[in-house]
């Protein structure tokens, strides 16, 4: 006997069975990967992952119903920006900006983005740096990172040619700076998606913080359109829907646009 793993009567029975076990890993794996199966790194998440062939847990609470209302839109959004982005250049480079678990990001790298970026600081804790990085990884997501920052803190000197800043300014007092510099960092397409009040009908409703909250700030969709139209943004598409999963009307209206920058060149 040498010590050596397998140079036994009982190491050769083990090696056997650790070969079985681990054909058996290799097959789950593998018609899990065919069936869409249910894998725990992406159990919790704000967010289910169907579209990219993936079955999870998504986290309890508001996030199906608003998901639900929200992916449709922006999803369209996307791929439309990025299809004629691609008629200016081919390689098109895309960011989130309050990107969360980063799903518009990667759902943009599957739409054909060449190098795409997620960018949040976390305050919410919905996932950190190395969860994301892991997602982009099990979901085998290419070109992609992660920037741990506060929109805050952004220049304008990184440009993308589509910016998503999508669930980002109702969460910030300042919104209609953090949509000017969204719009700086766009060269083609900007997409906005927010949060706006039901309650409030006024074409110049503005509240910070936002109504029972003591962060972030709340438009009526009447206030929030005047906005974007005051700011003379050529806009592709805009939307309205009600995000069913909040209960409190201050929190159900979503407004989702889609802007062309002058710089795109195509006529979308
Ligand atoms: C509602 S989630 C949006 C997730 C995703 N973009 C979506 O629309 O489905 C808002 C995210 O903004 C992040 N956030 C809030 N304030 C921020 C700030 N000043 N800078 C960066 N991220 C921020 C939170 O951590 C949270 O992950």
């Amino acid at each position: 006997m040498t010590g050596e793993p397998g140079s036994s009567r009982l190491g050769g029975v083990i090696n056997q069975h650790l070969r079985i076990f681990g054909g058996i890993r290799v097959l789950t794996s593998f018609a899990a990967a065919l069936t869409g199966r249910r894998t725990s790194i992406l159990d919790g998440l704000y967010h289910e992952y169907s579209f990219f062939g993936a079955r999870n847990k998504q986290a309890e609470g508001n996030f199906v119903l608003n998901q639900k209302a929200k992916s449709p839109i922006i999803t369209a959004y996307i791929a439309l920006a990025i299809a004629k982005a691609k008629e200016v250049k081919e390689d098109v480079s895309f960011v989130e900006l309050f990107c969360a678990d980063a799903y518009y990001a990667m759902v943009a790298s599957r739409l054909g983005a060449a190098r795409s970026v997620g960018i949040d600081n976390n305050r919410d804790g919905y996932a950190d740096a190395d969860k994301v990085n892991k997602i982009a990884r099990f979901l085998d997501i290419a070109n992609f990172t992660y920037q741990d920052a506060d929109i805050n803190t952004l220049g304008t000197k990184d440009v993308y040619d589509i910016v998503a800043n999508v669930g980002g300014l109702y969460h910030v007092s300042n919104p209609e700076a953090v949509l000017d510099k969204s719009y700086a960092m766009a060269e083609q397409f900007l997409i906005i998606q927010t949060v706006v009040s039901l309650a409030n009908e006024a074409p110049d409703y503005f509240e910070a913080p936002a109504p029972g909250w003591d962060w972030g700030c709340r438009y009526s969709r009447q206030s929030f359109d005047a906005l974007i139209k005051a700011k003379g943004y050529d806009v592709v598409d805009r939307h309205f829907n009600i995000l069913e999963g909040n209960a409190r009307p201050e929190d159900r209206g979503s407004l989702y646009y889609l802007i062309q920058k002058p710089s795109a060149t195509s006529t979308a």
